[in-house]
């Protein structure tokens, strides 16, 4: 998930720290992972990548097809050039959760810190901490796009003024809900138009992905950033709320107005998971 919520890192975190860097990244080592590693990674990525072309958001399919990475754990060098190409990000393996200034430190430099372990084959549906399964194949597609990628650096930017101003939570907010859980309405251009998902926390989990995209359950709200901002989050549960961007470039839009929402924003009272907001506006999964 990238950022810890609590001011330091939790105490049982599997990662090996003692071999980071101060900066918390560490070399990926391409000839540690075993070949059960590379297999959980396989049968990961070939249960996600079934349910793409119904659910999954356009830049989203295609900057995972560019990383071209479904035969196993992926070599963050190697995806590196890609995503230099694209958009002059690069990958840093890292060994889980690290401290929010540091998080924001590698985004302000277009560098996108990445687990370097996988999970074990009984957490293929739920695992508490991010590996790298959810970090690469949840976030780095996303990447590719070079509005997605703008909002990503200004994320950092912001964060570091952020944590000046005690407003970590508003900001972290804006991460969970656009970054972490984030839907895309696609196909404005023509007669029908859907729902589709680019999140990481949705692209990386089978069950949140058809929760989000299918069920008439969750409530999808137009993105409104003000609201995002205010709105609280269950981290162990499916998302009773989600909103959805009419695309990329008013995600980097909106990042340009938290600065001056930070303050206001922290000290607002805040909307609950399943609450509604004034002036909320529901989106329908189709319409034609
Ligand atoms: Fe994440």
């Amino acid at each position: 998930m990238g950022t810890s919520t609590a001011e330091g890192l939790p105490k049982t975190l599997r990662g090996n720290y003692a071999a980071a860097r101060p900066d918390y990244t560490l070399p990926q080592e391409m000839a540690d992972y075993t070949e059960a590693d590379h297999a959980t990674w396989r049968t990961l990525f070939a249960r996600q990548s079934a349910l793409l072309p119904r659910h999954g958001a356009r830049a989203f399919r295609k900057g995972l097809a560019r990383l071209d990475c479904g035969g196993g754990v992926p070599d963050f060098e190697r995806a590196s050039r890609r995503l230099r190409e694209a958009t002059g990000w690069s990958l840093v393996a890292v060994p889980g959760l690290i401290p929010d200034g540091v998080f924001f430190e590698h985004l302000a430099a277009r560098r996108f810190p990445v687990t370097n372990w996988i999970r074990t084959p009984e957490e293929l549906d739920y695992i508490v901490e991010p590996d790298v399964f959810h970090d690469f194949f949840g976030h780095v597609p996303a990447l590719m796009h070079p509005d997605f990628a703008r909002f990503m650096e200004a994320y950092g930017r912001m964060g570091e003024r952020a944590l000046a101003i005690g407003a970590l939570r508003p900001l972290a907010r804006l991460y969970w809900f656009m970054v972490e859980f984030g839907l895309v309405r696609e196909g404005r251009s023509t007669a029908a138009t859907e729902i589709r998902a680019y999140g990481a926390g949705i692209m990386s989990s089978h069950a949140e992905l058809l929760h989000a995209t299918t069920s008439d359950k969750p409530r999808r709200i137009r993105f409104d950033l003000w609201r995002v901002l205010r709105s609280e989050y269950f981290i162990d549960d499916l998302q009773p709320t989600y909103f959805v961007l009419d695309d990329y470039a008013a995600l980097f839009a909106a990042a340009e107005r938290v600065p001056a929402l930070l303050d206001a924003a922290r000290d607002a009272e805040p909307i609950l998971p399943s609450g509604a907001g004034a002036g909320d506006v529901e989106v329908p999964l189709h319409e034609h």
